[in-house]
């Protein structure tokens, strides 16, 4: 059994000490008299603890798969953790039941004053972490204005500062969740001849490959001959899936709360939403585990490579 390190504090170890609810508790600053107010405090703030546990769990699973010599355990630890950032993700999706409580007569009363300099849900740094981790990877982000004209905007610039840019940085630069399994299925399926498309930098937008998807094509047709990678690929599933739950349920939320009206943070609101939770299905961030789906439904001469937007690459 692994030894920890043990830091203990000066001071007696008490509940709420041990949890720091002097500092949490307090961080509730109501700038208005609403009584709603605080709803919409905490939502936002469990939102960002569980963003903060997540991003954890997706470095430890990323961690594992990557070590020199990974095999079947670390695969499994991994799983375990992903299903772990799983559960996590259903507890943010059920969070829009208490926010969808809120009436647009009770955020009219206090909407103008919080978001009064551009205050959104669109500055959350890790969010934008979290979508690195989980593999979707950009720095600048063009969203559509209520004329409809679009703007682009630097992601980094939402950092409070220099240690924030410098985290959302690092995770932009290091590899995420689908960089590691596909390093994993590399070395275990060697026969697919895998080379990570991305790997030399994983800033990248990543592009699907045909090696890549030939290896999960291979898994899913003999589950019994790499069922890590097979548990694998249906928990990413599991992931992107929750991933566009939860934009959808934002989404439904926002048009209920606000309409049509344009967002805090100078979007058009449910338009640039709405464009933006589609392009989840269009450009998914594990295309190769979806394309096996589409695969999987036709006769092997009817899946075409070449149509589905698979290139030379190699491993043909
Ligand atoms: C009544 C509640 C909410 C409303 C009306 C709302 C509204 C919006 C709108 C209109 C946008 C588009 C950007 C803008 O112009 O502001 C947006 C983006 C966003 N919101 Fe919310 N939101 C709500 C709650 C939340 C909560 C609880 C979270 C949790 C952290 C959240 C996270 C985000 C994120 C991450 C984005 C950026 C999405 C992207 O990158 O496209 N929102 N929200």
């Amino acid at each position: 059994m692994q030894r920890l390190e043990v830091k203990l504090p000066k001071v007696k170890n008490t509940y709420a000490g041990y949890l720091g609810l002097q500092q949490l508790l307090s961080a509730q600053q109501l700038q208005t008299g609403s009584d709603d107010e605080l709803l919409f405090i905490i939502i936002h703030q469990q939102h960002e603890l569980w963003f903060k546990l997540a991003i954890h769990e997706l470095g430890c699973a990323i961690a594992s798969l990557m070590k020199k010599g990974a095999h079947e355990a670390d695969c499994i630890i991994a799983f375990k953790r992903l299903s772990r950032v799983g559960a996590i993700q259903h507890i943010l999706i059920s969070s829009w039941d208490v926010m969808a409580t809120l009436t647009p007569d009770e955020f009219f009363l206090f909407r103008e004053t919080v978001g009064r300099d551009g205050a959104s849900g669109f500055q959350s740094v890790q969010y934008r972490i979290l979508e690195y981790k989980l593999g979707l990877k950009y720095r600048f982000l063009a969203f559509q204005l209520p004329d409809g004209k679009t703007q682009t905007v630097d992601v980094f610039d939402n950092a409070q500062d220099d240690d924030e840019k410098g985290r959302l940085r690092d995770a932009l630069a290091a590899p995420a969740i689908y960089d590691a399994v596909i390093s994993y299925m590399a070395r275990a399926l060697p026969k697919f001849g895998i080379a990570n498309p991305r790997a030399g930098d994983y800033s990248r937008k990543y592009r699907k490959n045909t090696a890549v998807f030939k290896a999960w094509s291979y898994v899913y047709r003999n589950r019994t001959s790499a069922p890590e990678l097979y548990q694998l690929g249906e928990k990413l599933i599991d992931l992107e899936d929750a991933f566009r739950k939860w934009r959808f349920a934002h989404l439904a939320t926002v048009s209920r709360v606000i309409g049509g009206n344009p967002g805090t943070g100078g979007s058009s609101g449910i338009k640039y939403l709405r464009a933006a939770a589609s392009r989840l299905f269009e450009d998914p961030i594990y295309p190769e585990l979806w394309d096996v789906r589409s695969e999987m439904f036709s006769r092997p001469l009817q899946f075409d490579l070449a149509a589905a937007g698979y290139g030379g690459e190699a491993g043909e």
